[in-house]
């Protein structure tokens, strides 16, 4: 308790942002304004749900997702850093990084102009995350919580040798039914086929799903496009920084072995992600940052 007062005190936003905790124990974030609301917890910076006022949730959390401290959770925004997917040297390190499932503190909050709210996290740098990461950085997630999702994931490099990193906004967005919606804007891009080997292959039109999809799509700084008919909306994904988009569903076998995705919970989300993955990490030069920074957006059909 002593820890929410602590966080309402200094960063509360009278009748706008407010601490609380979920059941399971997490201290989350939770964001309502004139355009929209949205909740943050503070393990990982993982946003869990923005709904644009008058429109259905955007992002898809998982009737069954878990809010324990140090186990991820299915559903909303993880943050992959500093590599995405398996690390490369290290099989026990574990799958995208270390950052989703450790805490990471509140640095600012402030009410914007046009209404929106934001909100900054910095993650916490401990012996536990240096021994995963032992390199000198600041990472930090500015979230603007309005008509408009802005994400924005920062790397700065404050040690003195050079240092490359994988990232990704891993975002869940909740869809009517996946088997019937389309994403737009990776029309002729090569991708890394995770369900054939890692072959390479390239798209053509745009990608829609009949069956288990884990892609990453390389050199695709496009912004994309999610159809979702059944909702009569599109989903704007604006970006930049990013060279990589992610796309995945687990359908229904690794949905069901991943325990924790709610029965057909694949079909109502698609995950397409905002990344630097495989050939697409980036190097920071010392003294240098790196901006991830994506938009989200919803547009009626
Ligand atoms: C995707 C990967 O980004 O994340 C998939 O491409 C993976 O291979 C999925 O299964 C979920 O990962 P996790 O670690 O959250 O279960």
């Amino acid at each position: 308790m002593a820890e929410l007062s602590r966080l309402n005190e200094r960063f509360g936003i009278r009748d706008q942002l407010a601490f609380s905790k979920v059941p399971g124990g997490l201290v989350v974030v939770e964001i309502v304004n004139s355009l929209a609301a949205a909740t943050v917890a503070l393990q990982g910076a993982h946003l869990l749900n923005w709904i644009p006022r008058g429109e259905q949730p955007v992002i898809w959390l998982s009737r069954d997702a878990r809010f324990i401290a140090g186990q991820s959770i299915r559903g909303g925004v993880p943050v992959c850093w500093p590599w995405f997917g398996p690390h490369s040297a290290h099989t026990a390190y574990p799958a995208h990084g270390f950052v989703r499932t450790v805490p990471w503190q509140v640095c600012e909050t402030k009410m914007l102009e046009d209404g929106a709210t934001f909100v900054a996290f910095r993650l916490l740098r401990t012996g536990a995350t240096d021994v995963f990461w032992p390199h000198t950085s600041v990472l930090e997630l500015g979230i603007t919580v309005g008509a408009t999702l802005e994400l924005d994931l920062m790397t700065r490099n404050t040690g003195p040798e050079s240092i490359t990193i994988g990232d990704a906004l891993h975002t869940y967005f909740a869809v009517s039914d996946v088997r019937h919606i389309a994403v737009e804007g990776l029309e002729g891009c090569p991708y890394i086929d995770k369900l054939d080997s890692d072959k390479r292959k390239q798209q053509s039109g745009p990608v829609t799903f009949k069956t288990e999809t884990d892609r990453i799509y390389l050199g695709a700084s496009a912004d994309c496009l999610i159809n979702d008919p059944g909702m009569q909306r599109r989903i704007r994904i604006g970006k930049r920084g990013s060279r990589s988009t992610v796309v995945w569903n687990p359908w229904i076998e690794k949905a069901v072995r991943m325990g924790d995705m709610g029965e057909n919970g694949y079909l109502n989300m698609v995950c397409v992600e905002s990344s630097n993955a495989a050939d697409d990490v980036v190097t920071i030069a010392p003294g240098d940052e790196h901006h991830l920074w994506v938009s989200y957006q919803v547009e009626s059909l």
